[in-house]
């Protein structure tokens, strides 16, 4: 009698395009977490056991006590770049690969943080709300005026892969470019001018655009805080498509209120979907829901990346893109 070898069981905590789930379906028992927001802790710890694998997102937070909860596990595939929702010195602990999505995801990002820059230089946000509450009383020379792009400096804290790409489309809008890189050697900016590579101080204190791009660490929490703010020019304006925490949101909103930057443009946010209610009455920051990786393509991209990191690691191979 012929032995059939069971599929291994997988944990999807969000559905995922079709396409992409039917591929991981074809080799794998999936049990997906089909709830309208993020699995619940008690249901994610319910459901890792048993599982040789899980694809989870950057809104489930994989801790000790999760990772004890699947003894099973070999392989947790972070369907995001950014891992810090991840213990990923407890996962290497129990000898489990911990895999993100880096490369399929920088152009979008990148393309989102100059919507940011945009947006906030020119005031895009706050002139749709004007218009929508019937508030426009016709155009005047002197009307909401913003900042334009060229002649100015952009300053790209972390210069990896997302800053990079966006240091690289700088050139199109007349911008130089000024880079401080906490620890990795500095990323290729294409075929755009070398940054001009600076302490973090001088940075702030000489950026037109000050764009963060750094990941979430103990050593970023609050890089930006009111010393850093108050370092940056009263011109200046903050973009952060990062991580909500690397911004003191508090010290944000104090320094915005106070006039100490001209405006800040976020796609992330220190206790996402909340966002701190002092940023809310202020027109001169725009806020967006953590849309960097937000395409169609993108996000099929990085799904289809967590699901072969998986299949490889379940077939005995070596994980395509584990976290350094
Ligand atoms: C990531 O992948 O870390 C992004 O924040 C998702 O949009």
């Amino acid at each position: 009698m012929q032995t059939v070898t069971p599929k291994p069981a997988v944990l999807l905590t969000r559905r995922i395009p079709s396409d992409v789930l039917a591929r991981l379906e074809s080799a794998c028992n999936v049990d997906l977490y089909d709830g309208a927001a993020a699995i619940p802790r008690e249901e994610l710890l319910a459901r890792v056991a048993g599982k040789q694998a899980m694809l989870c997102l950057l809104t489930d937070t994989v801790d000790r006590q999760i990772l004890a909860a699947g003894p099973d596990l070999r392989i947790v595939a972070n369907i995001a770049v950014g891992y810090d929702n991840v213990d990923v010195a407890a996962a290497r602990e129990r000898g489990v690969v911990v895999t993100n999505t880096p490369d399929v995801l920088t152009e979008a990002t990148a393309e989102l943080a100059w919507a940011l820059i945009l947006a906030v230089t020119r005031r895009v946000a706050e002139g749709d709300r004007l218009v929508r509450r019937g508030g426009w009383r016709g155009w005047a020379l002197d009307f909401m005026l913003g900042t334009e792009l060229r002649g100015k400096q952009l300053g790209v804290i972390g210069l990896g892969r997302i800053g990079a790409a966006v240091a690289s489309r700088a050139p199109a809008f007349g911008m130089s470019v000024a880079c401080h890189s906490l620890d990795a050697p500095p990323a290729r900016t294409g075929g755009a001018p070398a940054p001009v590579a600076m302490s973090l101080d001088q940075l702030l204190a000489s950026s037109d655009v000050v764009s963060l791009h750094v990941p979430l660490t103990s050593a970023t929490r609050h890089l930006i805080d009111r010393r850093a703010l108050a370092r940056m020019k009263r011109s200046a304006y903050l973009v952060n498509t990062a991580r909500g925490p690397i911004v003191d949101e508090e010290a944000l909103a104090w320094a915005l209120r106070e006039g100490l930057i001209a405006g800040a443009a976020l796609d992330v946010y220190e206790r996402e979907p909340a966002v701190h209610p002092d940023l809310f009455p202020l027109e001169n920051v725009v806020l967006v829901p953590h849309l960097g990786s937000a395409t169609t393509e993108t996000r099929t991209a990085m799904a289809d990346l967590a699901v072969r990191n998986v299949l490889s690691v379940l077939a005995g191979g070596a994980p395509l893109t584990p976290v350094p």
